[in-house]
């Protein structure tokens, strides 16, 4: 039993320490551009974002109903802070998307339909081992909400952009 247990140990260090080498040798290819987490990490990490963020995100509705002005409070603070990252009602796919490891995911692309209170809580505490940083202590509670309410309502904003830009068609927008 002593030298199974001695042999099992032994596995765990030569294992332990093989990791290690390994990846402190300059084996470990450590670039965001070029590599894409498989499915099953993808699949995994997702799964312990929600199971986390469902245990700890306020219950409740969001403070801020969508008015035209909280929409718009809410556009300039996503438009300032987060817009290179995951789009603007101007360019909904930012050139950044893939460049990060996880891909960025692009919010007025693709609304995302979690809760308020869980957006909230994301963009208050940000993601771990990935690009999303928390914004506590940056900005304001008020601000996450009005960021969440632009958000969930961005579809609008770009229904209404569309017109202006066929009055004043840029030149770059057929390139896009
Ligand atoms: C430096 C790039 C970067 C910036 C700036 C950034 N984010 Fe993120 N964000 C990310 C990445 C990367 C993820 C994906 C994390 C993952 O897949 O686990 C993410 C995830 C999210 C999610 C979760 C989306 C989902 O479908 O689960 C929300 C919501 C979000 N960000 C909102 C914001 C808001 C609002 C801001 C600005 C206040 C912002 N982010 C700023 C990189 C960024």
């Amino acid at each position: 039993m002593r030298g199974f247990i001695l042999g099992v140990i032994i596995t765990l260090l030569v294992l332990g320490g093989g990791a290690y080498f390994y990846t402190t040798n300059g084996h470990f290819d450590t670039r965001a551009v070029g590599n894409t987490p498989s499915a099953f990490e993808r699949r995994t990490a997702n799964k312990s974002v929600d199971a986390w963020v469902d245990d700890h995100a306020p219950k409740q509705a969001n403070p801020f109903q969508p008015t035209m002005q909280n929409i718009m409070d809410g556009s300039m603070t996503y438009d300032k802070n987060c817009a290179a990252c995951h789009g603007s009602v101007k360019e909904p796919m930012s050139p950044m998307r893939t460049n990060f490891y996880p891909h960025v995911p692009q919010l007025l692309n693709d609304t995302p339909d979690d809760p308020d209170g869980n957006l909230f809580y994301v963009i208050k505490y940000g993601i771990r081992f990935s690009g999303m940083p928390g914004w506590d202590g940056v900005l304001s509670d008020d601000d996450i909400w009005k960021a969440v309410v632009f958000i969930k309502n961005s579809a609008q904003m770009k229904e209404n952009s569309q017109p202006q830009s066929q009055q004043n068609p840029q030149p770059t927008d057929n390139k896009k």
